[in-house]
């Protein structure tokens, strides 16, 4: 364990690697906290916290950060996801060894694998503060209540960004992935760990007015992260709850298809494999890799670098609105953008 940084302490390496997330200049050491360079807003560490929030006025953010000021505090209390430790025991793993490296955890909850990693310089961040101050002040992390969306981060002062389980949640996901872009070079490391091909709608009867916002394929997570290349991918968390036999269909001839269903619900076939599937999801990860070859992911993690700069040409085809729109309406607009650079290049 570290020694708990001082207020002081953290206001010098804030300084250093942040920046104002209002108009993007430098942030100086203030008496009670930081204090941006060029157009002077004040942000204020409280109980270790540094509150890196631009000042909102709209409706709908305002709601957002209430929304995720009461996620964070249920959560606390008693955990949305009971196995989720098994997530993050396969995360660390697909992230591997990151000593003497400066890694930052965007929407870092309360620090469940980020306080088990050995980097040169920690950053959680996230824009709920109970999740924050949930952090253990002696575990030299730096603590930042802030907006993926303006990413108040200074190009270049991190190795390794991970983010996990947050694209789904955030508004407008493209602003964060022009902020990433602006701080990453192409050896960053970017770590993301997403739902995989989500049905979505179970969330319209949450108590929560935002949850899971938008569901990723190829297609869409492609789409949106368009400036980045996947160096390394792996499919993680099988969807065990459908016995495989009843996928067959695909590559069985019926005859056999109707074999093979039969022997499930009228031998003992059903009952053997009922208790093999119970016993394999109780001591997942294990088996985890053979097993996500049979079973649809139900999470993708990725490991990102940026394109070079010759080989991204920005605004050729722009990220259209994620997850929005019928099928149709997508082609469409796909159809006149790319007419448009047609057009432009004549
Ligand atoms: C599903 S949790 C994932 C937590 C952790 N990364 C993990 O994989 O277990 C999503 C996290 O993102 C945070 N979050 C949501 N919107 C955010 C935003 N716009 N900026 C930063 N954090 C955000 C939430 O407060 C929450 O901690
Ligand atoms: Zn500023």
């Amino acid at each position: 364990m570290d020694p708990p940084l001082s207020a002081t302490a953290v206001a010098g390496e804030v300084a250093e690697l942040c920046v104002c997330p209002t108009c993007f200049s430098s942030l100086r050491a203030a008496p009670s906290g930081v204090e941006c360079t060029s157009c002077g807003t004040e942000y204020p560490i409280e109980n270790g916290v540094v509150h890196l929030l631009p000042e909102y006025e709209e409706d709908e953010r305002l709601r957002y950060l209430a929304n995720y000021e009461e996620v964070a505090r249920a959560d606390l209390e008693q955990p949305f996801e009971h196995d989720r430790h098994v997530r993050h025991r396969v995360l660390l793993d697909f992230i591997g060894d990151v000593s003497g490296l400066r890694v930052i955890d965007v929407g870092s909850s309360h620090g469940g694998y980020l306080t088990q990693m050995h980097a040169s310089r920690r950053i959680a961040l996230d824009i709920a503060t109970p999740f924050l101050e949930a952090i253990p002040e002696d575990s030299g992390i730096i603590r930042i209540r802030a907006d993926a969306e303006t990413l108040p981060i200074a190009p270049g002062s991190v190795d390794v960004v991970i983010v996990s389980d947050v694209l789904e949640h955030l508004l407008e996901p493209e602003r964060f992935v022009q902020r990433l872009m602006q701080i990453s070079t192409p050896a960053t490391r970017v770590i993301v760990h997403v739902p995989w091909e989500e049905n979505i709608s179970r969330y319209e009867a949450s108590a929560y007015e935002f949850t899971h916002l938008r569901s990723f394929t190829r297609y869409t997570l492609g789409q949106l992260l368009f400036a980045f290349r996947i160096a390394r991918e792996r499919a993680t968390y099988p969807a065990l709850e459908e016995p495989f036999v009843f996928r067959t269909r695909r590559f069985l001839p019926l005859w056999l298809y109707n074999i093979v269903t039969w022997r499930y619900f009228h031998r003992d076939a059903g009952q053997k494999e009922y208790s093999r599937r119970a016993r394999w999801i109780e001591e997942l990860p294990s088996r985890e890799r053979w097993l996500v070859r049979f079973y649809r992911p139900l999470f993708m993690m990725f490991e990102l670098r940026l394109l070079e700069p010759a080989l991204s040409r920005p605004g050729y085809l722009a990220p259209l609105p994620v997850g929005l729109g019928r099928p149709r309406s997508l082609l469409r607009s796909v159809g006149i953008r790319l007419r448009a650079a047609r057009r432009r290049t004549r």
